[in-house]
């Protein structure tokens, strides 16, 4: 076990600091296993029995990750926090979510916190990894390990890197996307560097903690706020009778000065339709209002109604009404050859629709059921048949499985919400 700052940048350096990382969702689990795979030895902690029971049968919950290989053979996962007694390093992946009020829940940061506390031993590198607003790891997480009477920078050691995974994105992983990171004092940012070090290609080290949390901050607000302003130019060309598409293809040709974002059913996933909200309850409490960011969430969430327009519109065109209708949902998840349907926009345009009285089925390869409000419903079959029984097809993740040709082929009437059906000319198709 580590005790002061040499022992623990040599256990790093040598691969020998055993490393805990505490929540194995999307982000942690691919961590324990980076971490595996360069030969630490590595515990992973989570309050959910049912994900330590999987890894500890070698099935992975999580798309793009694999716990087959023999190297993975020392990852260890268990439910019991006393392990973080062996601990050099702890990192923190947990949840930041909102709150039924819309703000930020730092509730479980703080429960991975005190867990950690109870167990800080000398020489200890402490990191957080959920995203969350500037200041979480100096004013929250701080004291909670300073009550135990270490000091920071000297006995123990405390750092923010936040994650940048793109779960199932396969040209930047882990390992090829640079890793920001900030400690606390100057020897915290030395021993934070020299871990991430061993398992990225390349570390960025900023110069507080507070400005790698705002970094975070920016990526998933420079993503909410561009998407909004192609879903409202979506919107004007739907007015205008453009093609949005066409217009940002064509915009797209310029070298330089412009980059691509697409519209869609609206936003989903864990962060981006999160994040930006830690962000302006943070300035809210210094008298600041981050008007973009609500202006870019406002038009974001009005994607899934817009959806449900063009649905009406379009089963007027064929003299239907949606009460009665049968709609074929294709892709629930909030992206592309994800399974993760949190905050997804289907949800919301599912209830919209069911709410007007329509069949409501659909059909997702990565997501085999699916809770709507109190209904469990489980995925249909996509075949020839399903497609053309249903009044219409709605497009709402471009799965790289839809085989767009099929799918136009069969059916009666499709809404691309995702433009799936690129380059394929047919009356039937409605896009965004
Ligand atoms: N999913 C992404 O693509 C992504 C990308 C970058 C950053 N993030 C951020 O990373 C953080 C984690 O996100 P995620 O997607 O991995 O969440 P997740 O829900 O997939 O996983 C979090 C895990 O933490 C566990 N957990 C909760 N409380 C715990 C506790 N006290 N001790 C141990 N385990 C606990 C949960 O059971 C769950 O398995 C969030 O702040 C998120 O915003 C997510």
């Amino acid at each position: 076990m580590t005790t002061n700052k040499e022992t623990l940048l040599h256990a790093i350096e040598e691969k020998k600091a055993k490393v805990c990382v505490l929540g194995l969702g999307y982000v942690g689990l691919p961590l324990a296993v980076r971490f595996t795979e360069a030969g630490y030895p590595v515990v992973g902690i989570d309050v959910d029995k049912e994900k330590i029971e999987k890894i500890q049968k070698g099935l992975s919950y999580v798309p793009g990750v694999s716990l087959t290989s023999s190297s993975l053979r020392p990852l260890r996962a268990s439910t019991d926090t006393s392990l973080l007694r062996e601990a050099d390093v702890s990192i923190i992946c947990v949840p930041t979510p909102l709150s039924k009020t819309r703000d930020p829940d730092l509730s479980l940061v703080l429960e991975a916190g005190r867990t950690i506390a109870r167990h800080l031993h000398p020489g200890q590198l402490v990191v957080l990894e959920s995203t969350t607003y500037p200041g979480t790891t100096r004013e929250l997480l701080l004291p909670l390990f300073e009550e135990k009477g270490l000091g920071v920078g000297k006995d123990f050691y405390l750092a923010y890197s936040p994650e940048r995974i793109d779960p199932g994105n396969e040209s930047f992983n882990l390992v090829n996307t640079p890793k920001v990171v900030a400690g606390i004092t100057p020897s915290c940012a030395e021993a934070v560097q020299k871990l991430y070090s061993q398992i990225v290609t390349q570390v960025v080290t900023v110069s507080s903690t507070d400005t790698a949390e705002m970094v975070k901050l920016l990526e998933n607000t420079f993503r909410s706020i561009n998407i909004a302003l192609v879903n409202e130019f979506a919107i004007m060309c739907h007015r205008l009778g453009l093609n949005v598409w066409e217009v940002i293809a064509a915009a797209a040709s310029k070298p330089f000065g412009f980059m691509p974002f697409y519209p869609g059913p609206g936003l989903g996933g864990h962060c981006i339709p999160v994040d930006p909200h830690y962000l302006s309850w943070k300035l809210k409490l210094l008298a600041y209002k981050a008007r973009l960011i609500e202006l870019a969430d406002e038009i974001n969430r009005e994607m899934p109604r817009f959806v449900v327009e063009k649905i009406v519109e379009a089963l007027n065109r064929a003299k239907k009404s949606v009460k009665g209708s049968r709609i074929f949902i294709l892709g629930v998840a909030y992206k592309k050859d994800s399974d993760d349907v949190r905050e997804s926009p289907a949800l919301d345009v599912m209830k919209l629709l069911g709410e007007r009285g329509g069949e409501i089925a659909y059909h997702d390869p990565h997501v085999s059921q699916l809770r709507l409000e109190n209904e469990l419903l489980q995925s249909a079959p996509l075949t020839s048949q399903s497609l053309a029984s249903a009044d219409v097809v709605v497009i709402i993740t471009d799965h790289t499985k839809f085989d767009a040709g099929e799918i136009v082929g069969h059916s009666r009437l499709i809404i691309d919400a995702r433009n799936l059906t690129q380059g394929i000319e047919s009356e039937k198709i409605v896009r965004l």
